[in-house]
């Protein structure tokens, strides 16, 4: 008897229903994918990329971590990164944060949650940044929301700064950075309006 019988039991009904659908499926994308999306999410098992934007397998290249950071040094973000645009030549990045990320939650209330504190520490800085704007926000649950969308914002301009988007961008390649951000309260997702296309307008970001 396998383990998580229940898990492996929708996994069938999942692959037949499929088939059932479309005999090739698995087939085609067994032997190439060719997304134009990268999805730069959160972790957050409430924020599943491809279901809220209504995408099948092979249709959006995913790299999830807390709190949607782009850190510089994150070698595993950037070999996503690299790979999507210089092997998958995806058109779009898209760094989606979503309000109510309980990372964002933790580093605002400098909670010690053991060592992704240190990774939460990125968010601090945008919250020293940025505390002008959110000390005048006086209720505890907007002004998280509000940090929820500064912390996409600075992955943004985080992604736009990497070499792997600087050197698309020098080569003529196709390539969009999107901020986005996604409501767990209605599923909604809003576009915040801060997408870069170029180096030049990476100078705008922070109006
Ligand atoms: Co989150």
């Amino acid at each position: 008897m396998k383990n998580l019988r229940k898990l492996f039991d929708q996994n069938a009904e999942w692959a037949g229903k499929i088939r059932e659908e479309d005999p090739s499926f698995f087939e085609r994308l067994s032997k190439e994918q060719t997304p134009e999306y990268l999805w730069i999410g959160c972790s957050d098992s409430r924020v599943p990329g491809n279901q809220i934007v209504g995408l099948e397998p092979g249709e959006l290249f995913v790299h999830r971590n807390v709190a949607n950071l782009v850190i510089h040094t994150d070698l595993n973000c950037l070999s996503a990164m690299q790979f999507a645009v210089e092997i998958l030549r995806v058109k779009h990045v898209i760094i989606c944060g979503h309000y109510g990320c309980g990372g964002v939650n933790a580093a605002l209330q400098n909670q010690d949650l053991g060592l992704i504190t240190n990774w939460l520490r990125h968010i601090q800085d945008i919250v020293y940044e940025k505390c002008d704007e959110l000390e005048k926000i006086t209720d505890d649950k907007a002004r998280c929301d509000r940090l929820c969308e500064l912390n996409v914002i600075q992955q943004v301009m985080n992604a736009g700064r990497t070499t792997v988007v600087q050197d698309a961008w020098k080569r003529g390649q196709e390539l969009t950075v999107h901020g986005w951000i996604y409501s767990l309260r209605n599923g909604a997702l809003m576009d915040l309006g801060v997408c870069v296309r170029n180096a030049d307008e990476m100078q705008n970001i922070w109006k």
